[in-house]
């Protein structure tokens, strides 16, 4: 399981620090979580703040993955490319042209991928998949931090890793919202590979939070 703790929750106040107790700990990735106030109803931070993180992953060669929770994100696909994104996800919601998005995220040397939101069915990827490095699958409505974890989310990561399988696609899966170590396990059985959370790294001992998720995925002989 890759585990990417979302710095939304973390102390803005001293941003890098409390990211690298997150790294420190054996996080894999750092996710970032962009809001515009237009296709979220709530406004977070931008590329120049991801850039006051650029040292810590440069220097812990950890990967950044941005979750772009805006409206035409082609708009801004370069200063995320810019401020050393690994990985940029959009929104199926957000992009009429999504082939194109995915197409303009690659030709910036960035791995591609698409978010869909609780409601939005995943036959709006049938056509996309074989083109996408990651399948975000929201578990929350996105907008906001600490909400609960949306149960039907485990049987759509099951049926996700079937379409992907179905179209020879190799995209990750990417689950992000209310994930905790009570319910880690069960979507990692389902077949995610890459587990977002904010509240339940930063909420508390980082170290412990991360400890905490790792045992509750460990495979025991
Ligand atoms: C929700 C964001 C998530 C969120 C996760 O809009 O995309 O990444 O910050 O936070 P928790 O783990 O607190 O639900
Ligand atoms: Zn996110």
């Amino acid at each position: 399981m890759i585990l990417a703790p979302s710095v939304l929750a973390a102390d803005f106040g001293r941003l890098a620090a409390h990211a690298r107790e997150a790294l420190d700990a054996g996080a894999d990735w750092l996710h970032i979580d962009v809001m515009d106030g237009h296709f979220v109803p709530n406004i977070s931070f931008g590329a120049p703040v991801m850039r006051g993180l650029k040292t810590l992953v440069e220097e812990t060669n950890t990967p950044f993955d941005v979750h772009l929770m805006i409206e035409e994100p082609d708009r801004y696909l370069e200063d995320f490319a810019a401020v050393g994104a690994d990985l940029i996800t959009v929104h199926e919601e957000a992009c009429p042209h999504l082939h194109r998005t995915v197409q303009a995220i690659h030709a910036l040397g960035c791995r591609a991928g698409v978010a869909v939101n609780p409601a939005t069915p995943l036959v709006t990827l049938e056509e996309i998949a074989p083109d996408l490095d990651l399948v975000l699958i929201m578990s929350v409505n996105p907008g906001f931090g600490g909400q609960a974890f949306i149960e039907g989310s485990v049987g759509k990561v099951r049926r996700c890793r079937q379409l992907l399988a179905g179209s020879g696609s190799r995209a990750l899966i990417e689950v992000d919202g209310g994930v905790t170590p009570a319910n880690v396990r069960s979507l990692t059985e389902a077949g995610a590979d890459v587990i977002v959370a904010g509240s339940a790294v930063f909420r508390g001992d980082v170290a412990d939070n991360v400890a905490a998720f790792r045992e509750a995925t460990v495979t025991r002989a």
